[in-house]
């Protein structure tokens, strides 16, 4: 991964992920404040003027991201409902039906413009479109411009679990103007924070220590700081994803505090968020952390102070039964033998490794305990 700084009409920090994404094998991740407006032309210079395919939300259309985007351009454009309730195969085949419509072929770029489930879908309706054609991110949320985004994960749900369907499908160009997180709803806002902190937390003590020390400025939406968060995700992200793309290994390290995560979300009917759930799940992460003499409880209680100053929930709601998340946790799609293994750090900033795993087991009791703890 490189990165540098260059001096546009608007400033633009510029990383690059090289991943076997496109022939010449990287792609490149432009981040900046009020960017959205030039966007268009930097598609249109990269691809030229075939086929365009926009696929948005109607939150996301109603902020005005999408009119700043197209400027007027008529450009046929596919609006889902918000949330994860739309990640699903019958919007899968309404999008690639509207591309059928519009006579698009094997030229087409799909522009994902949106958060988690925009960029899911999308990707993947590229993926499978004709057999494949090429995709754009510009993602609109603090989850999405912090992990979603980046790494080519595509796919929808199924009636029973999360991302049933997908494939890995990387974009061709991710574009991130922090501006759009300004109409973001503060609970998505604040939950997508979240992922930040899992970054930090794998990876980069020093990045940990400023968002401690920053939460105000970045509750307070400064665009200075939202650039800054997000030069060190990508950074991060990219690093691994580069490393491992179809995470065979190392990428596992991205799941920390997602597969008990995962099970509270999904036992939780959805009505947790994501970086909610997330949050939760670190924390779990951190108990067991403890109980397997791999951290502390003042570890601890420094990153439940972090997810506390975020205001997302730090306990599993009273509704959601042990059980339940248990069944979930069997059913995690890395589980061998219906039982996954589990990404814990040694120290802030460290992922913890045993015999070049990047994931290790812990026993159900552990889980289980930690479980009825929390
Ligand atoms: N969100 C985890 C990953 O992209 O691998």
């Amino acid at each position: 991964m490189t990165t540098d700084s260059k001096s546009k009409e608007k400033t633009m920090k510029e990383l690059t992920v090289k991943v076997p994404a496109t022939k010449a094998g990287e792609y490149k991740i432009e981040i900046g404040t009020d960017i959205l407006g030039s966007v268009w032309s930097k598609i249109e210079s990269q691809f030229g003027s075939v086929g365009k395919f926009v696929i948005t939300d109607a939150n996301v259309a109603k902020a005005g991201h999408l009119d700043k985007l197209l400027c007027g351009r008529d450009i046929p454009v596919y609006v889902i409902s918000p949330g994860e309730s739309s990640k699903n195969m019958n919007t899968l085949v309404s999008i690639v039906e509207a591309m059928e419509n519009a006579y698009l072929g094997r030229d087409t770029v799909v522009i994902a413009l949106g958060g988690g489930v925009v960029g899911d879908i999308a990707g993947f309706a590229a993926a499978i479109f004709k057999r494949g054609v090429r995709v754009v991110q510009i993602p609109t949320t603090t989850l999405a411009q912090a992990d979603s985004a980046i790494g080519g994960k595509t796919g929808v749900d199924s009636s029973l679990s999360k991302n049933a369907f997908g494939c890995f499908w990387h974009p061709l160009a991710v574009y991130i103007d922090v501006a759009t997180l300004k109409t973001l709803d503060d609970r998505q806002y604040r939950a997508g924070l979240v992922e930040s902190v899992k970054h930090a937390l794998i990876a980069d003590e020093k990045y940990f220590e400023f968002l401690e020390n920053n939460i105000d400025t970045i509750l307070q939406r400064r665009t200075d700081v939202l650039e800054k968060i997000a030069e060190q995700n990508c950074r991060i992200k990219a690093a691994v994803v580069e490393a491992d793309p179809t995470e065979k290994n190392q990428r596992r390290m991205l799941n920390y505090g997602h597969t008990i995560g995962h099970a509270i979300e999904s036992a939780s009917g959805f009505v947790l968020l994501h970086g909610e759930a997330v949050g939760i799940g670190i924390i779990a992460a951190g108990m067991i952390e403890i109980e397997m003499g791999l951290g502390d409880e003042k570890r601890l209680a420094r990153i439940i102070k972090v997810l506390k100053a975020l205001k997302v929930p730090v306990a599993i709601p009273a509704n959601i039964s042990k059980a339940a998340m248990v069944d979930v946790i069997k059913r995690d799609k890395k589980a061998i033998n219906k039982w996954p293994r589990f990404v814990l750090i040694d120290r802030i900033g460290a992922v913890h490794r045993m015999e070049g795993q990047w994931a290790v087991e812990v026993k159900q009791d552990v889980v289980e305990k930690v479980l009825g703890k929390l």
